[in-house]
């Protein structure tokens, strides 16, 4: 069973991105870039533009989070541009099937995200349309935030979902996930993991990137749902 580790440039230097995503280039699947635009969440980092500059200079695939208001007008131009993996917010979108098929037209990977308080029961009917299940383990807006180990129980639920109707959809989690916390995320069925202060907050991001690696494959190894 293959997993991710999407290191989240949130917490790096935003005066030298290339240089901080070549830090973890060698041992990073992705690089997870949070978009937010100060109304979908209290926050603004960056935009397309940025967006675009990355994916020609960063060798690793970019994971775009898009925290933003009116992902139907929006998330397709981060495909467009080159994200590799575009994931915009259940609670913004209006038609989520027509993004996420604007999205994979554009030869991206398309994601749905769901913060906390948002139950996954009335989004099932979408996952066969999805590549990717991003379920937020904090509120979203900010790094380095505590760990919620509540949204477990939806892991599990999207990992029961996803082996029941033999989909092949990632489960992403982002939010406080870091040596403490990984294997829990893994052991309830995520397979895609985002770090952001736990690795650029350290002052070798690739080694706790590898470690993060080592940590989740143990947990999978011997979880519920990955049969050996
Ligand atoms: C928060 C972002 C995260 C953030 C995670 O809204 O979506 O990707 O970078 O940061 P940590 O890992 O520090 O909680
Ligand atoms: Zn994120």
């Amino acid at each position: 069973m293959g997993l991710r580790i999407s290191p989240s440039i949130l917490s790096a230097d935003f005066g030298q991105l290339t240089a901080e995503c070549a830090r973890v280039a060698a041992v990073a699947d992705w690089i997870h870039v949070d978009v937010m635009d100060n109304h979908f969440v209290p926050n603004l980092t960056l935009g397309l533009p940025v967006v675009e500059s990355l994916v020609k200079t960063v060798t690793t695939p970019i994971d775009c989070h898009l925290m933003i208001a009116d992902p139907d007008r929006w998330a397709p131009g981060y495909a467009e541009v080159g994200a590799g993996s575009v994931t915009f917010h259940i609670e913004a979108a209006k038609s989520p099937k027509q993004i996420a098929s604007d999205i994979r037209a554009q030869g991206a990977r398309v994601g749905i995200a769901l913060k906390p308080g948002t139950a996954l029961e009335e989004y099932v009917d979408l996952l066969p349309h999805i590549d990717m299940l991003l379920i937020m383990t904090v509120e979203p807006g900010f790094g380095g935030q505590s760990f919620m180990a509540d949204q477990m129980s939806k892991v599990r639920m999207a990992r029961e979902l996803i082996k029941a109707g033999d989909l092949s959809v990632w489960i992403q989690v982002d939010g406080g996930v870091s040596a403490a916390t990984i294997q829990e995320c893994a052991d309830a069925g995520a397979d895609t993991f985002v770090a952001g202060s736990a690795v650029y907050q350290s002052a070798d991001p690739a080694s706790v990137v590898s470690t993060l690696r080592e940590l989740a494959t143990a947990a999978t190894n011997t979880s519920w749902w990955c049969a050996h």
